[in-house]
């Protein structure tokens, strides 16, 4: 099923100069941006986007990794999108995420894990909406 998703290319993932090499994993991988741009989020912007994770131990300096530097958004079409950018972005920890992953290969831990990518449909329209509207939305035939 042609599904979308949003993903996010991190600060650490822009600082290391990755932009090009992850968007063309995803071109190459069936997965086309149909929307795209980049953000220097607030922190307060990085709470709203992480608010499922309120609370956690983590949360704070997540959300001062996300703010700290600029991030590319994109949202992503293609067939089971959601889970084929999941296989290719690997587990959270890079540490035990599959040989060739992006997280995998780039990642430096946990936290600063390069990319990130909705889980499941409803986390998708969610994420989507937080970020674009549908004026910034340009589908392929
Ligand atoms: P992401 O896929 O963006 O979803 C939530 C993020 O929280 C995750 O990637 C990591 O950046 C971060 N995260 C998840 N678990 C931990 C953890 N145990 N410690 C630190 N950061 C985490």
């Amino acid at each position: 099923m042609k599904e979308q998703t949003l993903s996010i290319i991190k600060p650490d993932g822009v600082r290391k100069n990755l932009i090009g090499e992850v968007i063309q994993r995803f071109e190459k991988n069936g997965l086309t941006p149909i929307a795209m741009k980049m953000l220097h989020l607030t922190k307060t912007e990085a709470e709203g986007f992480y608010a499922v994770h309120k609370g956690k131990p983590f949360y704070d300096s997540l959300t001062d990794f996300m703010s700290s530097g600029p991030i590319v958004v994109m949202i992503l079409e293609g067939e089971e999108a959601i889970n084929k950018n999941r296989e290719l972005m690997g587990a959270t920890n890079p540490e035990v995420a599959a040989e060739g992953t992006i997280r995998r290969q780039y990642a430096d831990n946990i936290e600063q894990n390069i990319v990130h990518g909705s889980d499941a449909p409803e986390t998708a329209k969610t994420e989507i909406a937080y970020f674009f509207n549908a004026l910034e939305v340009c589908p392929r035939p």
